[in-house]
């Protein structure tokens, strides 16, 4: 199996062009750029409706729906409460009501402030996203680094995906950003180039957490190369058309919508082309709970707690049944034909 790791090389890949996801193009960055150790996602910061008691009878979640894609001018004015804007759809393409701006800015895991997710929000209130600075390089020909004005290069598109965080709740949410892939083509990873490295900031002076032990800071991720090139995989720099805030990860991050939300790096300063698996914090801390791939899946529990279905965080205690790829399949599952997903979770 150690071949299907490593089989993708830069020329087999062809960018996904599907447009499998509600999306709609924006003009530019604009106004949205502008136990100690195992809990992830763990059990101390969970509310008792997740994860570990989520056993309860699934919902039944139709297949998905035809998919529609949506074009429409931003409102030119910042909206008074940004559910506002009369051109975003209220729901994703399965019908899945968006979650509010209020619940998705104030329910966060950002374990480098703490694991607390109602007080993320108010510890990560005026930390430094500006000026930033994004590295990518390693097996690349184009070394770059990007300022905040650099990355408008890229475009930004509005999409609604929902979020399924490794602990059993889940989000719907519009996220403003352009695809991974854009970037990676621009600095043209060699043939040796075969995942992606991700790194978070590191800044123990504005972030409490990192002063604390259990976790290897900084925060790092990691995609395979063709996982990383599907169009799904999203560069985010803002939420409900505003800039994103520091909580969900600012000034820019990662979203992987198939995968569980740990995958979903915050507050970027790295990304390298590298030729081996590089180490995660997660599946370092606990790799038996946290798989490189962390596809969402229900048929695999975690070892603590069933993964066959979430909770929607605005939905009160209800649990729905969680979806193979977070619903994703179509766009994704051919990424991992013939890899035994229980082994590779
Ligand atoms: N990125 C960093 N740097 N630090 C983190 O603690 N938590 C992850 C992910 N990205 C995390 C991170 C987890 S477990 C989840 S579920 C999502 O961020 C949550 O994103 P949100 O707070 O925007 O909903």
């Amino acid at each position: 199996m150690r071949d299907a790791l490593e089989r993708f090389r830069w020329n087999d890949i062809t960018p996904e062009e599907v447009y499998l996801s509600r999306r709609r193009m924006l003009g530019g960055l604009g106004a949205a750029a502008g136990g100690a150790l195992i809990g992830a996602c763990g059990p101390r910061s969970r509310p008792s409706s997740d994860a570990a008691d989520g056993a309860q009878g699934p919902t039944a979640d139709g297949g998905p729906p035809p998919v529609r894609t949506l074009a429409g001018p931003l409102s030119p004015a910042v909206e008074a409460t940004p559910e506002a804007d009369p051109n975003r759809p209220a729901s994703d393409e399965r019908g899945d009501g968006v979650t509010s701006y209020d619940a998705i800015t104030n329910y966060n895991n950002f374990y480098e402030f703490t694991t607390n997710k109602e007080a993320v929000a108010r510890l990560a209130t005026g930390f430094t996203t500006s000026p930033w600075e994004v590295k990518v390089g390693g097996l690349v020909n184009k070394p770059m680094t990007f300022d905040l004005d650099g990355l408008q290069r890229f475009g930004l598109e509005e999409r609604i995906y929902r979020l399924r965080c490794v602990e059993g709740w889940s989000i719907v949410v519009p996220w403003d950003g352009f695809p991974l892939r854009k970037l990676l083509s621009a600095v043209e990873p060699t043939s040796d180039a075969k995942f992606v490295r991700f790194e978070s900031v590191l800044r123990p002076a504005e972030m409490q957490g990192q002063g604390g032990v259990g976790f290897t800071w900084p925060y790092t991720e990691g995609l395979r190369l063709d996982e990383a090139m599907n169009d799904l995989a999203l560069l985010v720099t803002g939420v409900y058309g505003r800039t994103l805030p520091p909580q969900n990860g600012a000034p820019v991050r990662l979203v992987v919508p198939w995968k569980y939300g740990f995958k979903s790096i915050k507050s970027i300063v790295r990304i390298d082309l590298v030729a081996e698996k590089p180490t995660t914090l997660w599946n370092t801390a606990a790799p038996d709970e946290y798989g490189f791939f962390a596809n969402v899946n229900p048929a695999v529990d975690h070892p603590r707690w069933s993964q066959q279905t979430e909770r929607r965080i605005e939905g009160g205690l209800a649990r729905r049944r969680t979806l193979a790829f977070n619903g994703y399949d179509g766009q994704v599952a051919s990424l991992y034909a013939g890899m035994d997903l229980k082994a590779y979770y």
